[in-house]
């Protein structure tokens, strides 16, 4: 049974074309062709849904803006092409990525068995620090659904990735909660690893402002912190 994020945090989404911004994140979809990544990403960033399957060339660029409190984070979202043809092309933005989100169909067994060639590129290429999000596509289609949900599941369990959410870019069921999921994540990463590491690189980029305190966890609606949390490493 696929189940939607919910979030007990407060945010605000912000217009695609809003230009401020405290944070900014690089982030990849990757997956075989037509599994649905530019849809997912459309859906998302736009509210726009299409039928008519438009082959990627090369890359698309999409952005996602978020506010938690006071900080406004924008997600720089990389959306690839699946076919064999452009992967050297791809190999490129991995190095650079944050957070990659690797997309299968629910309705597609093949799509299901490449996420591990997809996850092994990911892994030579990338920062070994990059956090992965596994993302089930396609869930309207139930009846014609061939990876159930528990196989997804377990996949990201055995492989330790950081989430794994099934989506449908058509009823738009999940689709942005996979962009707010990432934007907490990596805000929150990027603020423990800034209170441990002063001014260390951790492929985001900043406007400048500076996050400050000592301690180790963070409540994600005022971008403070408290006692309790664990040391961790950001990527
Ligand atoms: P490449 O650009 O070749 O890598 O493909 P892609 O993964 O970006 O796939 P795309 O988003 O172009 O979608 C491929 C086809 O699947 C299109 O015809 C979409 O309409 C359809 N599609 C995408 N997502 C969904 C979904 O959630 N449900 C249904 N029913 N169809 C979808």
């Amino acid at each position: 049974m696929s189940k939607e994020l919910k979030f007990d945090f407060n945010y605000e989404i912000l217009p695609e074309n809003y230009t401020q911004f405290d944070l900014s994140f690089k982030l990849i979809v990757i997956g075989d062709s037509g599994v649905g990544k530019s849809c997912l990403t459309n859906k998302a960033t736009k509210n726009i849904f299409e039928e008519n399957y438009n082959a990627t060339i090369g890359f698309e660029f999409f952005t996602f803006n978020i506010k938690f409190g006071e900080k406004i984070i924008k997600l720089q979202i990389w959306d690839t092409c699946g076919q064999e043809l452009y992967r050297s092309l791809i190999t490129n933005f991995y190095r650079n990525s944050s957070l990659a989100i690797i997309v299968y169909t629910v309705t597609d067994r093949a799509s299901f068995d490449n996420i591990d060639l997809w996850y092994k590129e990911l892994r030579t290429h990338s920062n070994p620090n990059v956090k992965v999000f596994l993302i089930g596509n396609k869930i309207d289609l139930e009846n014609e659904r061939k990876i159930s949900t528990e196989e997804g599941q377990r996949y990201a369990e055995q492989y330790k990735l950081n989430k794994f959410v099934e989506t449908s870019a058509k009823t738009g069921f999940n689709a942005k909660n996979i962009f707010i999921e990432a934007a907490k994540i990596l805000y929150e990463d990027y603020i423990l690893y800034h209170k441990d590491n002063d001014d260390s690189d951790n492929n985001s980029e900043t406007s400048g402002k500076k996050t400050d305190g000592n301690d180790k966890s963070v409540d994600i609606n005022t971008g403070k912190s408290d006692n309790n949390g664990e040391k961790r490493k950001c990527c």
